[in-house]
């Protein structure tokens, strides 16, 4: 059974069609890259995983997690989903930290909501170091204003992980981060893939997409136009719109 399917995903934002009969799985053990433009409906599809849509989008379709329909289960099952079963790393990372409590709390708080207060301090600690944040005991400590925009990415990649959730979603994750820093949380990626859970990153960028992904499918204006191994995409991309991609690189 796959850890995620979506079928037949349609969305609306108003009379706006976003999503267009979008259907993929993704597996344990695997990562998963979903490339597209800007607009495409990239971000958009984990929202709707998530369910954390605007009250004027509507949803049609199915999106299945552990065999369990998301679409039908109640705000209170899917808050026990969101950050223990699927972690999520936001588009805008930096949006969703509280300026009035340090980065650590916040990471703990995640951890506290679902296991309770007994070792969330080491939990969170743990997190911010797997993250690639250096001297983590001192950054815990800081406000998100103290912190520049890579660390607070790396913050709420942290916050992401720190439950150790099955499957995680990293929407752009790495945009705001300089080369090093991106590669160790590209590894970070990586290591959970290997340690089998199931890994879904967003991208534009052909070069995270080489370093990560087993499987990609490619967006462009809500629908699916091509879906394949990692080798499929770079060596035999099928439509003009993967090349065209694959060109801007
Ligand atoms: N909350 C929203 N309300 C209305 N329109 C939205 C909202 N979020 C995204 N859109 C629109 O939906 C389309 C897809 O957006 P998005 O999912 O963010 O694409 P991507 O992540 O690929 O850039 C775009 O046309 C965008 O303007
Ligand atoms: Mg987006």
């Amino acid at each position: 059974m796959s850890l995620l399917r979506v079928e037949k995903l349609n969305l609306w934002y108003h009379d706006k069609h976003v999503l267009k009969d979008v259907s993929f799985f993704a597996n344990r053990g695997e990562v998963l890259c979903i490339v597209g433009e800007s607009g495409s409906g990239k971000s958009s599809i984990f929202h709707a995983v998530m369910r954390l849509l605007p009250p004027y989008a509507k949803l049609k379709g199915s999106i299945t997690f552990k065999g369990k329909e998301l679409l039908s289960l109640s705000e209170e099952e899917m808050r026990n989903i969101r950050g223990k079963e699927i972690g999520i790393v936001f588009q805008e990372p930096s949006l969703y930290l509280d300026p009035l409590f340090t980065v650590g709390s916040q990471v703990e708080e995640t951890y506290r909501e679902h296991f309770g207060k007994k070792g969330a301090k080491e939990r969170a600690l743990s997190a911010l170091k797997k993250a690639g944040i250096p001297n983590a005991e001192e950054k815990y400590r800081m406000y998100p204003h103290q912190l520049s925009g890579g660390l607070k990415q790396r913050v709420c990649i942290a916050i992401a992980i720190v439950c150790e959730p099955p499957l995680v979603l990293a929407d752009e994750p790495t945009t705001a981060l300089d080369v090093s820093v991106q590669r160790k949380v590209l590894s970070l990626f990586r290591r959970m893939r290997d340690e089998g859970k199931g890994v879904i990153i967003i991208t534009h960028d052909f070069g995270v997409v080489a370093e990560t992904a087993d499987r990609v499918i490619v967006l462009k204006d809500g629908t699916i136009v091509e879906e394949g191994s990692v080798w499929d995409i770079f060596e035999n991309p099928k439509h003009e719109y993967t090349r065209k991609l694959l060109r801007a690189l």
